[in-house]
C-alpha cells in the first residue's frame, strides 16, 4: 500500500467532512508535552494548545495512566445509577475550587448552557422574578460556544449569521464598560451576568484592572449572580488558577471545561454553592456522558498535574518572558503585544498584502504552529509546561519568521 501524502490526509477530510473550520494546512500524527509531529516526521512547537485545552501537554503520563485504567474497567454507567469514582471527582473538584457543588458536563458549550440555565432557576426560584422574564447581562465580543442560545448572545455575524431565530432574554453591553454594566443592573429582573476574566477567542481581550472586581461587587450589590466563563482562562492558564483570582473575584458561578481533563476527552464543570445548584431538581438538568467514570478519573488527574507541576508560577514566569520578547521585536507587522500569563495575543498590521494568516503559514514552515483569529491577530497559547529553553527556542523561531517579512 502507498503511504498517504499530508494532501492525502487534507483533500480526505475536504471531501468528507463539514467545512466549518480553516485548518492551518499541517496534518497532525503525535504529540507529547510541548511539541507535535506530522506526518511526515516534522516536529513542531504547538503555540495553541488545543484552544488550551492541552495546558498539561500532549499526551501527559500521568493522565494517559489515568484514562487507559479507567477504560478498561468501567467507561460509562449513565446518570441512571451511581458510580464508584464521580464522587471521588465531586468531592475533589469542590474542594480544588471551593464551591459547595458540581455538576459535570461535557463540552465548555454546555457548561455555558448549564449556566444560563441554572441561572434562570435561581432568578425565578429565588429572586422571585416573574416567570419568563429573567434577563442575563452579557459582553459584546464574547464567545462562549457555537449552540443556539449561546450565539443569541453573540456580537460575532459569522457566529450568528443565518442562525436566527435567537433565544431571548439577554442584555448585551460593552466588554470592559462598567457605566454600562451599572444601568444595566438596575432592572429587577436580571438574573445574573455572565462574563469572561478575558477574551481570548476575541483576540485576548484582557479587561481594565479592577473591572472584574467592581463588576462582582455590582452584581453582588443588586442580587444578580456574577457567572465566569473560565472555559479559557481558567486552570492556570494566565498565570493564576483562575484569571478571576487577579481580583480575588470569587464568582457566584464558575465554568471551567478545556483543561480540565488535559485534553483527553470532553469534560466541562459548572460550580456554584447550595443555594444556587440545589434550584436544579433530578430529571431537569443532564448529560449522558457528563460525568462518566473515565472523565472523572482523567480529570482528577489533570488537576493533579496542575498543582504538582506548579503550571501557574510557570505560566506567570514564562508568560512574562514571552511578553517582554515579543514586544522588543522590531516589526512593522507588530502593532500590539497583549495578554497574561501564557495567554497572549499579538495583534497583526498587514504588509504587502500579507496577514495574519501569511504569517501563521511561515511560523508552521519554521517549525511553530499558532493560529490567528479574526484575521488580524495570533493567538500565542502553549502548553504551560514549557520550560525556560523550549521558550527561548520558540522565541526565536517567531522573531526570525517575522524578520522574514521585513
Ligand atoms: C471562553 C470559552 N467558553 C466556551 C467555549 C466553548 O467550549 P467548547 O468548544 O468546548 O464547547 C470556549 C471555546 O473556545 C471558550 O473559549
Amino acid at each position: 500500500m502507498t503511504k498517504m501524502t499530508a494532501k492525502d490526509y487534507m483533500d480526505r477530510e475536504n471531501k468528507f467532512g463539514a467545512h466549518n473550520y480553516h485548518p492551518l494546512p499541517v496534518v497532525l500524527e503525535k504529540g507529547e508535552g510541548v511539541y507535535v509531529w506530522d506526518t511526515d516526521g516534522k516536529k513542531y512547537f504547538d503555540f495553541l494548545a488545543s484552544y488550551s485545552a492541552v495546558n498539561q501537554g500532549h499526551c501527559h503520563p500521568k493522565i494517559v495512566k489515568a484514562m487507559t485504567e479507567q477504560s478498561k474497567k468501567l467507561a460509562l454507567t449513565s446518570r441512571a445509577f451511581y458510580n464508584d469514582v464521580l464522587g471521588e471527582w465531586e468531592e475533589y473538584v469542590t474542594k480544588y475550587f471551593g464551591y459547595d457543588k458540581v455538576l459535570p458536563m461535557n463540552s465548555g458549550a454546555e457548561a455555558d448552557e448549564t449556566a444560563l440555565k441554572l441561572c434562570r432557576k435561581w432568578g425565578y426560584k429565588v429572586k422571585k422574578i416573574p416567570q419568563n422574564e429573567a434577563k442575563i447581562i452579557v459582553c459584546n465580543g464574547n464567545f462562549h460556544g457555537r449552540t443556539i442560545t449561546i450565539i443569541s448572545l453573540s456580537s460575532d455575524p459569522d457566529a450568528f449569521k443565518d442562525y436566527g431565530p435567537f433565544t431571548p432574554g439577554f442584555e448585551k453591553i460593552e466588554y470592559n464598560n462598567l457605566e454600562a454594566l451599572k444601568k444595566a443592573v438596575q432592572d429587577p429582573n436580571v438574573a445574573g451576568m455572565l462574563v469572561e476574566p478575558i477574551q481570548a477567542e476575541a483576540g485576548v481581550y484582557v479587561p481594565e484592572d479592577g473591572y472584574l472586581k467592581t463588576a462582582a461587587d455590582l452584581c453582588k450589590k443588586h442580587n444578580v449572580l456574577f457567572m465566569a466563563d473560565e472555559v479559557q482562562t481558567g486552570l492556570a492558564r494566565t498565570g493564576k488558577m483562575l484569571a478571576c483570582d487577579y481580583e480575588d473575584v470569587r464568582p457566584d458561578v464558575l465554568i471551567l471545561g478545556k483543561a480540565i481533563s488535559g485534553g483527553m476527552l470532553p469534560v466541562s464543570a459548572v460550580l456554584a454553592d447550595d443555594e444556587i445548584m440545589l434550584t436544579i431538581l433530578p430529571g431537569e438538568h443532564g448529560s449522558t456522558y457528563g460525568g462518566n467514570p473515565v472523565a472523572a478519573k482523567v480529570s482528577i488527574a489533570a488537576l493533579e498535574v496542575i498543582k504538582e507541576e506548579k503550571l501557574c508560577e510557570n505560566s506567570m514566569k514564562m508568560g512574562e518572558i514571552f511578553r517582554y520578547e515579543m514586544s522588543s521585536i522590531k516589526s512593522e507587522m507588530i502593532e500590539l503585544v497583549r495578554g497574561k500569563g501564557l495567554l497572549n495575543a499579538i495583534v497583526i498590521k498587514p504588509k504587502n498584502g500579507k496577514s495574519a494568516w501569511d504569517v501563521c503559514l511561515a511560523l508552521k514552515e519554521n517549525g511553530l504552529l499558532a493560529k490567528p483569529t479574526h484575521n488580524h491577530i495570533i493567538r500565542f497559547t502553549p502548553p504551560l509546561i514549557i520550560n525556560e529553553k523550549q521558550m527561548r527556542e520558540a522565541i526565536e523561531i517567531i522573531k526570525d519568521t517575522f524578520e522574514d517579512f521585513q
